[in-house]
């Protein structure tokens, strides 16, 4: 197995770090690997806001309810992006642009094109033995979020992550196993086997695991999660920012 197959492999989010910056250098390789990332149509269609004042990461914290979103650090927030794609337009060619950019199709490029760089950004980080986590509370108070970063219409923060120097080594989460998702040729809807499977192991892996133990298995997971209403004024937001409208 090579290097970068064990860094992926590796992977376990890191939510408590110490109190060490990572080195300019750390900081702009992370940023210009998130850079490189395939990015559709050569659109390059979103942001990373660092996120250095202490006040804002205050308010990003609490937003979020997690305290490693102010103890890290550095903290990225990453946002779907169309706003530089009309700036040199004229008024007419902006008008004539609206309807296309703001469409699910264009939704989906800035959402895919974000995707790809954070987790460019996150090998990058984990390749140097930092940690990292993603941070998708900020979606708590997305309104609150995108008025403390100054976003204009057609810039929507989607996730942050955290970064720094691991302060703990989690026990690595398991994943289903790859044929539950990985299939040849036409969909298999019939996943019942791997799905019951997977709960028996995830169960033991909360039971066993170092910290915050308890019972619960995927499909109860997955149950609380679907069952209860969440953030359902993202829908609003993302439309009144310009984004998925049509
Ligand atoms: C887009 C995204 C948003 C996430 N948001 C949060 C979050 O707000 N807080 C958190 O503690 N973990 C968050 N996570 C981390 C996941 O909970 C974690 O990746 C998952 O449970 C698997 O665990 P592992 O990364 O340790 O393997 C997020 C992950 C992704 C991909």
């Amino acid at each position: 197995m090579n290097e970068t197959i064990e860094t992926i492999l590796n992977h376990r989010s890191i939510r408590k770090f110490k109190d060490v910056k990572i080195s300019d250098e750390q900081l702009d390789l992370i940023l210009s690997s998130a850079q490189q990332a395939s990015t559709s149509s050569y659109m390059m269609a979103y942001s990373i806001i660092g996120v250095t004042d202490e006040e804002k990461k205050a308010q990003l914290a609490e937003i979020t309810g997690q305290a490693y979103v102010k103890n890290n650090s550095h903290l990225l927030i990453f946002c779907a992006d169309l706003y530089r794609h009309t700036l040199q337009a004229s008024e007419e060619q902006y008008e004539q642009m609206l309807a296309n950019l703001e469409n699910s199709e264009h939704f989906l490029v800035s959402a895919i094109d974000a995707a790809l760089a954070a987790q460019n950004a996150a090998l990058a980080a984990e390749s140097m033995d930092l940690g990292i986590c993603y941070i998708g509370s900020i979606r708590n108070q997305l309104d609150k979020v995108d008025e403390i970063l100054s976003l204009p219409k057609h810039v929507l923060p989607l996730f942050g992550m955290v970064i720094g120097v691991p302060d703990h080594q989690p026990d690595k989460k398991p994943r289903l196993e790859t044929k539950a998702i990985y299939f040849e040729n036409e969909y298999n809807q019939d996943q019942k086997d791997e799905l019951q499977a997977f709960d028996k192991e995830i169960a033991a892996y909360y039971q066993s695991r170092k910290t915050n133990t308890r019972s619960d298995s995927w499909t109860d997971q997955m149950l609380r999660r679907f069952t209860n209403p969440m953030r359902m004024d993202v829908t609003g937001i993302v439309k009144k920012k310009g984004f998925n409208k049509q």
